[in-house]
C-alpha cells in the first residue's frame, strides 16, 4: 500500500479505536481532534469508530467533550459533505475519557477492559501525544497490559509517536529499541506532520512527475538551495518544553531534515515506503558531518530578545514563563548543510529557522546558476537575477518560478517575473491540515509519510554535534530583536559565500 497514489477507503473495515495519550494536552484540542473529525465527516472512517481520551487529570466524559469543543469551534464545522455527518454533536457521542497515569499498569489494563467491553472493539491506535519523557513507560505498559498486539495479529494495534523521537541520538536508538521490543516496526509510526503537508508531497511529484525539473536538478544548475521555516509566534506558552528543546531539535533534526532529503533524494525505485524512506535516508547519511565544536562558523545560534511583532510587544525569549534564568536555548539557527554525493557535491543548502521572526513563512527557494554574463547578463541591462524556483510549505501553498521578461516597449529593459501555482485558486480550497493526511495513512498502515528508525537516527547523527553547547555569555550565541530576521550575523553568515537570503 502507499500513501502516494491513494489513501484507502476505511469506512466499510473493521471497527476502530483511538486512544489518545495526552487527551489533556494542546495538540489534542487543537489538532488531533478537528482533523479525525472532518475525516469521520467524509466519511474515511469505520462506521465503528471511537476515541478515548487518556491523560492524568480527574475529569469526566462530559468535561472532556465540553472542553474540546470550546477550545476551537471554528475548526468544529463539518468540511465537505457538509451537513451529512450530524455534525459535532453526533461525532462527540463516540468520545470517551479515562483518567490514568502513564506508569500505572492498573490503569491500562481498565483501558484494555474498557476497550474490549466497548461496542468498537476491533483494531486499536494509541496516539503518543504526550510530553516526551512519558513515551516510554506507555509503551512498557501497552506491552504489559496486552494493549499491543503483533502486526500480524488480527484485529491489529499501530501506535503514533508524536516528535521529538527523542532528545539525541542515544535517547532515539533507546526509545526505537524500547518501542521495537513491543512493537513490529510495521506498527510503529513516528509522525512529523510536515510530512503531511500537500505542498511537501507535491516534491516528488514535482521533480518526477514532469520532464522539465529533474534533467537539471543537480549542481550541474543549481547554485544553492535554501530552506526558510520562519515563526512570527514565540515559544507561547511551551517555555518548560522548549527550553529543553531549541530549535535544532523541535524544527531543525525533523521537519527541515524532511524538507531536506525530499529536495535531494535520488528518485526511488518505486513508490512504496521502503523504497522512498530508502533514498531519503541515503541523503542524511551523505551529509558533511558538522564538527562539534561551538565556535564551528558553518551553524550560527540565536536567542531573540525583547521587540515587536506584527505590532504587539513581544518579551524577550528569557522572559517567558518557565524558561530558566540565563537559558541558553537557541530560537534561531541558521546551518549551511553540504551533501557530499555525485549529484549535490558543491551545491549547499542554507537552512534557518526562528521563533519571533517577522512573518510565518516556510519555504525552499532552488536558486540556479547564473547565465553567462554576455548579451544581456552585463550592463546596461545586467547584472540579471537567476531564476529561482519557489515551494511555498505555507502560507498561501503553491510554487513559483522567478525568471527575466522584456518589458514591453522600444526600450531594451528586463525585469523579473513569476509563474505562480497556488493551491487555493487552482484547487478551489486551502489544503486540509496535515493531520487528517497523517491519521488516516496509520489507520490504513501506510507508513510513507512517517519516520523509518534508521531515518529518525540518522538525522539525530547529522545534527546531535552541533546541538547547542553553549552557555549564555557563550560568543556563539547571538541575540536578534524579536520581530527581525535573525542575529544580524546571519546576513554576514551567507554573504561570506557570495549570496543572500532570499526571503527577508
Ligand atoms: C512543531 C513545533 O513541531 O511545529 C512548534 O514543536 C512549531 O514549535 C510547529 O511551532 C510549526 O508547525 P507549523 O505547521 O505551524 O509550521
Amino acid at each position: 500500500m502507499n500513501s502516494i497514489q491513494s489513501t484507502s477507503n476505511l469506512a466499510d473495515s473493521t471497527p476502530l479505536t483511538l486512544v489518545v495519550f495526552g487527551a489533556s494536552g494542546d495538540l489534542t484540542r487543537r489538532k488531533l481532534i478537528p482533523a479525525i473529525f472532518q475525516l469521520w465527516c467524509q466519511g474515511l472512517l469505520p462506521e465503528d469508530f471511537s476515541v478515548v481520551g487518556f491523560a492524568r487529570s480527574d475529569k469526566t466524559d462530559e468535561v472532556f467533550i465540553d472542553e474540546l469543543s470550546q477550545f476551537n469551534p471554528e475548526a468544529l464545522f463539518c468540511r465537505g459533505k457538509e451537513g451529512d455527518c450530524g455534525g459535532w454533536e453526533r461525532f462527540v457521542k463516540r468520545i470517551s475519557y479515562q483518567r490514568g497515569g502513564y506508569d500505572n499498569l492498573a490503569d491500562f489494563q481498565s483501558l484494555r477492559s474498557s476497550i474490549e467491553q466497548g461496542d468498537s472493539a476491533g483494531n486499536c491506535i494509541y496516539y503518543l501525544a504526550t510530553h516526551p519523557e512519558a513515551f516510554e513507560s506507555i509503551i512498557e505498559n501497552l506491552g504489559r497490559s496486552g494493549l499491543a498486539r503483533k502486526s500480524q495479529e488480527s484485529p491489529w494495534a499501530r501506535i503514533v509517536v508524536e516528535k521529538p523521537f527523542g532528545s539525541d541520538l542515544e535517547s532515539a536508538k533507546r526509545l526505537n529499541e524500547h518501542a521495537r521490543a513491543i512493537f513490529d516496526e510495521d506498527q510503529i509510526f513516528r509522525i512529523d506532520h510536515y510530512l503531511g503537508k500537500e505542498i511537501v508531497q507535491n516534491i516528488m511529484v514535482l521533480r518526477f512527475a514532469n520532464g522539465i525539473f529533474e534533467n537539471i536538478w543537480s549542481h550541474n544548475f543549481i547554485d544553492h538551495v535554501q530552506i526558510t521555516v520562519s515563526e512570527s509566534l514565540g515559544v507561547a506558552g511551551r517555555g518548560g518544553y522548549y527550553d529543553k528543546t531549541g530549535a535544532m531539535r523541535d524544527i531543525l533534526q525533523n521537519h527541515m531534515m524532511h524538507l531536506l532529503s525530499l529536495v535531494a533524494m535520488e528518485p526511488p525505485i518505486a513508490l512504496t515506503a521502503e523504497a522512498v524512506r530508502n533514498e531519503k535516508v541515503k541523503v542524511f547519511r551523505s551529509l558533511r558531518p558538522i564538527p562539534g565544536d561551538c565556535s564551528f562558523k558553518g551553524v550560527l545560534r540565536g536567542q531573540y530578545t525583547e521587540g515587536v511583532v506584527d505590532g504587539q510587544h513581544m518579551p524577550g525569549y528569557l522572559q517567558s514563563p518557565d524558561v530558566i534564568a540565563n537559558s541558553a536555548t537557541e530560537t534561531y539557527v541558521a546551518l549551511k548543510a553540504n551533501i557530499d554525493n555525485w549529484r549535490w557535491s558543491k551545491t549547499p543548502f542554507y537552512l534557518r529557522t526562528g521563533k519571533c521572526l517577522p512573518i510565518r513563512c516556510t519555504e525552499i527557494s532552488i536558486h540556479f546558476k547564473d547565465v553567462p554574463q554576455v548579451l544581456f547578463n552585463r550592463p546596461p541591462l545586467g547584472p540579471l537575477k537567476p531564476n529561482v524556483l519557489v515551494i511555498r510549505v505555507q502560507p498561501n501553498e503553491g510554487i513559483s518560478l522567478e525568471f527575466q521578461a522584456k518589458v514591453p516597449g522600444p526600450e531594451m529593459k528586463i525585469q523579473p517575473l513569476k509563474m505562480d501555482f497556488g493551491y487555493a485558486e487552482s484547487f478551489g480550497s486551502a489544503p486540509p491540515d496535515a493531520y487528517e493526511r497523517l491519521l488516516l495513512d496509520a489507520a490504513a498502515g501506510d507508513a510513507t509519510l512517517f519516520t523509518r528508525s534508521d531515518e529518525v537516527e540518522a538525522a539525530w547523527d547529522y545534527v546531535e554535534p552541533v546541538i547547542p553547547c553553549c552557555t549564555h555569555d557563550c560568543e556563539n550565541l547571538l541575540y536578534y530583536p524579536a520581530g527581525t530576521w535573525g542575529p544580524a550575523e546571519a546576513d554576514e553568515f551567507i554573504q561570506a559565500d557570495g549570496r543572500q537570503w532570499y526571503l527577508r
